[in-house]
């Protein structure tokens, strides 16, 4: 295989896997966090901030800082507490991918 293809495939492989991700935080999102934050990431409770197209890294970082404590917050500590690694990259993924349009 020449060089091109085989980056081409690389790419390709890891675009696949970065949709599974959103997929699955798309659904934990469901699950554990739209009461507050809303279906599509636009917050549905007041006090709560939206989601919807926020940087991943910066969503990943927060719920990191949420779990360990050094975030404090009584609501948040206690939903980012049980949170795997995998589970905050899934939910920063999904966040980060919807689209947002600011006029
Ligand atoms: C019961 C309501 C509620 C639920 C459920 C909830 N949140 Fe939150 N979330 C909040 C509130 C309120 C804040 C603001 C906390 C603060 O001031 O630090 C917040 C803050 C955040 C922030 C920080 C945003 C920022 O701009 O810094 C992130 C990220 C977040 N939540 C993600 C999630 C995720 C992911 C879930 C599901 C696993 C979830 N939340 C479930 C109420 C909720």
């Amino acid at each position: 295989m020449n060089k091109s293809l085989f980056f081409i495939g690389l790419c390709l492989t890891s675009l696949s896997v970065m949709a599974d991700d959103v997929a699955f935080g798309r659904a934990k999102a469901d699950a554990a966090c739209a009461l507050c934050h809303g279906r599509n990431g636009v917050a549905t409770m007041p006090g709560a901030p939206n989601l919807a197209g926020q940087q991943q890294i910066y969503v990943a970082e927060q719920l990191k800082l949420y779990r360990s404590g050094a975030r404090p917050n009584a609501v948040m500590n206690v939903i980012a507490k049980t949170l795997t690694d995998k589970e905050i990259d899934g939910l920063s993924q999904w966040y980060a991918s919807i689209v947002v349009k600011v006029e």
